[in-house]
C-alpha cells in the first residue's frame, strides 16, 4: 500500500532524534513506554517475545530489564530504526525482521509475550483486525499481548478537544508551532487511531478473553489481553 510505504521513509527520518522528539510531542511517552513490564501477571516469564513497530527499541528495552534471557523478535518497516536496535541489543537474543506487519510471517503458536508500542495506529481498520487475529494465533496458551497507542476516532466528539491539549502540550515543548504543524501532518498522512471500545470488540472478536486497561490518560492508553 502507498501509505504504508511511505512509512518506512518518513520513520528512518524520524529515527534521527526520535526519543526527545516523542517525549516532547506525545503526551504520557514515558509513563506509556513504561507500562511495558509493570502489569504483568505475578510470576510471568516470558521465553519467546515479538515486538511489532520495535522503533528505535524502547519497548524492547523495557522488557530486556525484566527479561534479559527471553528470545526476542524485533519487526519494524524502518531499516534506519532496526539498525539502531542492532546498534544497541548486540549482547541479547535478537533476531530482525524489516517488513511491514502485513508481509511479516506471524507463526502459530509461537510467543509469550507479543508488544505493539504506539505502532498499530497506523494500520486502517482492516488490517489491525487482521493483525489482532495473528497476533492471537502467534500467542502460546495464556500468552500476552500488551500494546499502547493513541485510542480514539478522529471522528469521535472528543477528538477536537484531544487536538487541542494534545497541540497545547506541543507548543509548550516547542513554541515557535512548527513541530505542532509536523505533528498534525504526519497525523493526517500516517495515523488512523481508533476507540478503544471499537478495538476491545475486535480483540473480542479475535478470541481475547481477558482484557484490561491497566494505565490510561484520556486516549493516551495502554492495554493487555490474555489469550
Ligand atoms: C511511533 S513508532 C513506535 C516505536 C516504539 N514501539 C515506541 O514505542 O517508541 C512506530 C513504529 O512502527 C513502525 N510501523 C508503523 N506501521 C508499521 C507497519 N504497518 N509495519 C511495520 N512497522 C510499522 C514505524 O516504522 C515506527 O518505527
Amino acid at each position: 500500500m502507498k501509505n504504508d510505504k511511505n512509512i518506512a521513509l518518513e520513520f528512518n527520518e524520524f529515527s534521527k532524534n526520535y526519543t526527545n522528539d516523542m517525549i516532547r510531542c506525545v503526551p504520557r511517552y514515558l509513563d506509556l513506554v513504561s507500562s511495558f513490564g509493570k502489569y504483568f501477571p505475578a510470576g510471568f516469564k516470558p521465553e519467546k517475545i515479538l515486538d511489532l513497530g520495535c522503533g528505535n527499541g524502547n519497548t524492547t528495552a523495557q522488557l530486556l530489564a525484566q527479561f534479559p534471557d527471553a528470545a526476542y523478535t524485533l519487526v519494524d518497516a524502518s531499516k534506519e530504526m532496526l539498525e539502531i536496535c542492532r546498534n544497541q541489543f548486540q549482547d541479547f537474543d535478537m533476531s530482525y525482521s524489516n517488513s511491514y506487519f502485513e508481509e511479516f510471517q506471524f507463526e502459530h503458536n509461537q510467543y509469550d509475550l507479543i508488544t505493539a508500542g504506539l505502532s498499530l495506529h497506523h494500520c486502517r481498520n482492516k488490517e489491525r483486525q487482521i493483525v489482532f487475529s495473528k497476533i492471537h494465533s502467534s500467542l502460546r496458551e495464556s500468552g500476552i499481548f500488551a500494546y499502547s497507542d493513541l485510542m480514539i476516532s478522529k471522528t469521535n466528539p472528543d477528538h477536537p478537544a484531544l487536538l487541542q491539549e494534545w497541540g497545547a502540550y506541543v507548543n509548550s515543548n516547542f513554541p515557535d508551532g512548527e513541530k505542532w504543524a509536523w505533528v498534525m501532518d504526519h497525523y493526517a498522512t500516517f495515523d488512523n487511531p481508533t476507540d478503544y471500545k471499537l478495538q476491545l470488540k475486535w480483540l473480542n472478536n479475535a478470541g481475547f478473553s481477558s482484557i484490561e486497561i491497566p494505565f490510561r490518560d484520556g486516549y493516551w492508553i495502554y492495554l493487555q489481553a490474555e489469550k
